[in-house]
């Protein structure tokens, strides 16, 4: 379905980076892959809260296993506006033990990837069974810390975008499309890294 919408939210987006539709069938090809991948176990999602609430909520119901999940807040503080410190601070922890479980990791996306490098960690230090990593996003261009992905929607570009949960100032993330967000929406030239994940 494809929503014609008449928003200023609207007018800010440049170029449509992944369509509403190329989203869906993503979703149902690794939905099917994790599915497959699994053989069966039961497998525990963790998502990150808030850019990968929509994936999170499409994703679950494309993979046919006994399934829970679980959902983690964090954000990063004291890096620049660009740039993120790799400090980060869990505002919402767990709600239940993953030792022993299959726990895959869902994302919105992989930037610099110290978010998650610091959340790997964090996880793997409660002994889950296995931990894998899932994110419809990835911005290769700017790693700075090397992030075993098991499972990548769509590599993108070094560009900030916005859509389907990922935010610029916590808008945007209503809009069904991953859009580039045109630069003179930035403001002062300096596109900002969305806080909290
Ligand atoms: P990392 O620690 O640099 O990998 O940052 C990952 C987090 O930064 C993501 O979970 C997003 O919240 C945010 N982020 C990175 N790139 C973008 C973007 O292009 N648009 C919106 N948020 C982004
Ligand atoms: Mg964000």
């Amino acid at each position: 379905m494809t929503h014609e919408r008449d928003t200023d939210l609207q007018a800010d987006i440049g170029d449509i980076l992944v369509s509403e539709a190329e989203i869906a069938a993503k979703v149902v090809e690794l939905g099917a892959r994790i599915t497959h991948d699994y053989g069966g176990r039961r497998v525990t999602l963790v998502s990150v809260l808030k850019g990968s609430l929509p994936f999170m909520a499409d994703l679950m119901r494309a993979i046919d296993l006994p399934l829970r999940i679980d959902l983690m807040e964090v954000s990063s503080y004291g890096g620049s506006t660009t740039e993120s410190s790799g400090l980060v601070r869990i505002l919402k922890d767990l709600s239940a033990s993953i030792e022993g479980e299959d726990v895959l990791i869902v994302e919105d996306i992989i930037d610099t990837g110290l978010t998650l490098n610091y959340l790997i960690r964090y996880l793997r230090g409660k002994n889950p069974a296995s931990l894998r990593i899932c994110t419809l996003l990835d911005k290769p261009a700017r790693r700075l810390v090397e992030i075993p992905v098991d499972y990548t929607g769509f590599t993108i570009p070094d560009q900030f975008v916005v859509g389907y949960g990922l935010d610029y100032g916590e808008l945007y993330r209503n809009l069904p499309f991953v859009g580039v967000l045109r630069p003179e929406v930035y403001g002062e030239g300096e596109p900002v890294e969305g806080e909290p994940a």
